[in-house]
């Protein structure tokens, strides 16, 4: 049964990057290394950054797509029918036959919400030819998953070229999350800059305020930068610098925690392009994270608008 009844807005969002299978452990609580426990619950859902935020802009009534590459087996049949649910069409991902889709073993804490991922591909990314292949120019939005920056930077460029002669310009946004990659090529090339509070870290930020305004210096002269920091909430600042903090909204009782940043995305990007500007839209994203945080799994924020 289709989760979504609403007749899909204007200014459809395109999502590039991950969509794999996440195999939920719901767990009292994290296990000791080398030891033996019960799980309450398993489940299987779909995951990965991408189809998260696709996932959630769906259900708040956003017409999005997914690129993504896909695999073969009950894995990818599962996805694709999880995607069929949510209405995020799948035309324009890529199927690697032969190819399994990356799964990521998750243990749920129950008592805190607390989720710790252990994830696992052999799937080939998405290449330039994939992506060359998809008809941008009905989006208003495309936003990357900020991952193997060397191919990444290439799709980006696609874009700006498409820019370059468009009446309507497609606002690109760019998540950094990954400290493994070499993401500092990615930086300079978004209008939203949605940095990772483990990469702030990494650079050296003690705190979401200094990271946005230290990333101005190299991003885009002017990008909307942001920095999502947890249950701190998130920060930003604005085309001319101004910096807005915006504390975490948290729910009743934190119940999972799975995809927080995916929804807090698909919220900025949501509102950011209704034009709600900068300081609303963050705190519509930490509000719409905060619900999620408080519900196991996506669905129920159908009703969040
Ligand atoms: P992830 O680790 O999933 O990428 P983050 O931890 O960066 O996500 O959190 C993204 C956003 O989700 C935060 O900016 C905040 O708004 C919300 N969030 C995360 N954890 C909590 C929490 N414990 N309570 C309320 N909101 C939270
Ligand atoms: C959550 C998530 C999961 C996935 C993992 C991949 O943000 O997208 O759904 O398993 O991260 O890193």
């Amino acid at each position: 049964m289709s989760l979504v009844v609403s007749p899909a807005s204007p200014c459809p969002i395109l999502c590039v990057g991950l969509a794999c299978l996440d195999i939920v452990n719901y767990c009292d609580y994290y296990p000791q290394e080398d030891s033996d426990v019960r799980a309450r619950d398993q489940k299987w859902c779909s995951g990965g950054n991408a189809l998260n935020t696709c996932k959630v802009l769906s259900l708040i009534g956003r017409h999005c797509e997914l690129v993504t590459t896909l695999g073969e087996g009950m894995e990818t049949d599962f996805i694709v029918s999880e995607m069929d649910r949510y209405g995020v069409p799948h035309s324009c991902c890529v199927p690697y036959p032969q190819c399994r889709l990356p799964t990521s073993y998750i243990v749920l804490n129950t008592t805190n919400g607390s989720r710790t991922i252990v994830h696992y591909r052999n799937l080939p990314e998405l290449t330039c030819e994939d992506f060359l292949k998809v008809d941008i120019s009905p989006f208003s939005w495309i936003h990357f998953e900020g991952r193997c920056p060397d191919v990444y930077s290439k799709l980006v460029s696609r874009v700006q070229e498409h820019n370059q002669t468009a009446e309507n310009k497609i606002i690109i946004s760019i998540e950094v999350e990954k400290t493994k990659i070499q993401f500092s090529v990615l930086i300079p090339l978004a209008d939203v800059l949605i940095v990772g509070k483990d990469v702030a870290q990494y650079l050296g930020y003690q705190t979401m305020e200094e990271a946005v305004v230290k990333l101005r210096e190299t991003a885009k002269h002017s990008a909307i930068v942001v920095c999502p920091w947890g249950d701190k909430g998130a920060a930003a600042s604005d085309k001319d610098g101004k910096v807005y903090q915006c504390p975490a909204t948290p729910p009743a009782r934190l119940v999972d925690t799975l995809g927080a940043g995916d929804t807090f995305n698909a919220g900025l990007i949501h509102s950011l392009s209704l034009e709600k500007g900068v300081e609303k839209s963050l705190q519509f994203a930490c509000d719409l994270a905060g619900a999620k945080c408080g519900m196991a799994g996506f669905d129920g924020l159908k009703s969040f608008c």
